[in-house]
């Protein structure tokens, strides 16, 4: 059993990656590339990973998701932190919390896998909140049990678990360049429905004002975002793709980082140049799309990525602030 670190009048910032790869997973059920074929013949070089979502926890016992992802079951499974412990009731889980940084299907879906009765609190900005409200299956999550909770921008919130107990961790949520989740989108509207509060990123601390970012999503780094990370003592950031064009180049799709609402890793205007200045003490790409050659750990782009202080997130990856 973990020890609670606040015994010790330390409180610890405890990350564990659930999921590394965007939207689709890696590799996505439907490619058929040489890379995914290395990755489904179990090659060393190119493991399996699941969607998008860390979980977080200030005393090693009880958790918060940030993010929902489709995979959540095989996570809850391959992860022993986040299941139930044999001291706990017969009905029982390790998850208080989890927090929503946008609505996309990769980031909420897997909240059908917290179905049933078991007391428990979603965070989210009011345009995610509403996403949920609309869709009557979100139901499945016992609304007698189960809180709603907004999670204002600009706003230090304390987390509470879904009997209004303190978690002992603090979010800060903040508006990022980006856009409203694909299957929400509206081709007849500009930007196509976009609003403020579709993408967020967080701050995330503990009670004694340790913190590090969560931005999966983020389509470019504003002279505000750049204030706000500098100096951050770890950043969890964007990596859906490493060029702009990499799916069209690749003959897998027709959309361009650009048009899905994250910047891409390379380039004059990407992430590893937009960070190089920013003295972050650790950076770890999270949210990789099966086509980024970061998830290919002999890539030149890998060698590039961590040349410039770059880590690729990986499932199971642990990390304590
Ligand atoms: C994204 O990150 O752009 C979305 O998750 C795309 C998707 O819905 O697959
Ligand atoms: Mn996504």
């Amino acid at each position: 059993m973990a020890v609670p670190s606040i015994f010790f009048g330390i409180s610890v910032l405890h990350i564990l990656v659930l999921g590394a790869a965007a939207g689709g997973g890696f590799p996505q059920w439907n490619s058929n590339d040489a890379v995914a074929r290395r990755a489904r013949a179990g090659d060393a070089g190119t493991p399996l990973r699941t969607q998008s979502s860390i979980a977080v926890s200030a005393d090693g016992e009880r958790w918060v998701l940030f993010n929902a992802s489709p995979d959540l079951r095989q996570q809850i499974n391959q992860r022993r932190q986040l299941q139930p412990g044999a001291d706990a009731p017969l009905r029982a889980s390790p998850i208080a919390a989890v927090v929503l940084t946008n609505a996309d299907v990769d980031h909420v879906a897997g909240l059908l896998n917290l179905r049933e009765s078991q007391a428990l609190a979603i965070y989210g900005h009011d345009r995610v909140l509403d996403v949920l409200a609309r869709n009557s299956i979100f139901n499945v999550l016992n609304p007698d049990y189960v809180a709603r909770r907004p999670m204002p921008v600009d706003t230090v919130l304390a987390l509470k678990d879904g009997h209004d107990q303190s978690l002992g961790l603090r979010v800060r949520a903040f508006p990022v360049p980006g856009k409203v989740a694909l299957w929400l989108e509206d081709k007849n509207a500009p930007d196509f429905g976009t609003a403020e509060g579709d993408t967020l990123g967080v701050e995330i601390f503990d009670e004694k004002g340790a913190s590090f970012f969560y931005i999966p999503a983020c389509a470019r780094m504003t002279p505000e975002l750049a204030d706000r990370l500098r100096g951050a003592a770890l950043v969890f950031f964007d990596g859906t793709l490493w060029h702009d064009d990499e799916m069209i180049q690749a003959g897998v799709g027709t959309k361009t980082g650009r048009r899905m609402g994250h910047m891409s890793c390379s380039g004059e205007d990407g992430s590893i140049a937009a960070f190089s200045k920013l003295g972050v003490r650790r950076k770890i790409f999270i949210h990789i799309n099966n086509t980024n050659p970061l998830f290919v750990a002999n890539s030149p782009e890998r060698a590039e990525a961590e040349a410039a202080g770059w880590q690729v997130a990986d499932d199971g990856m642990e990390i304590s602030l």
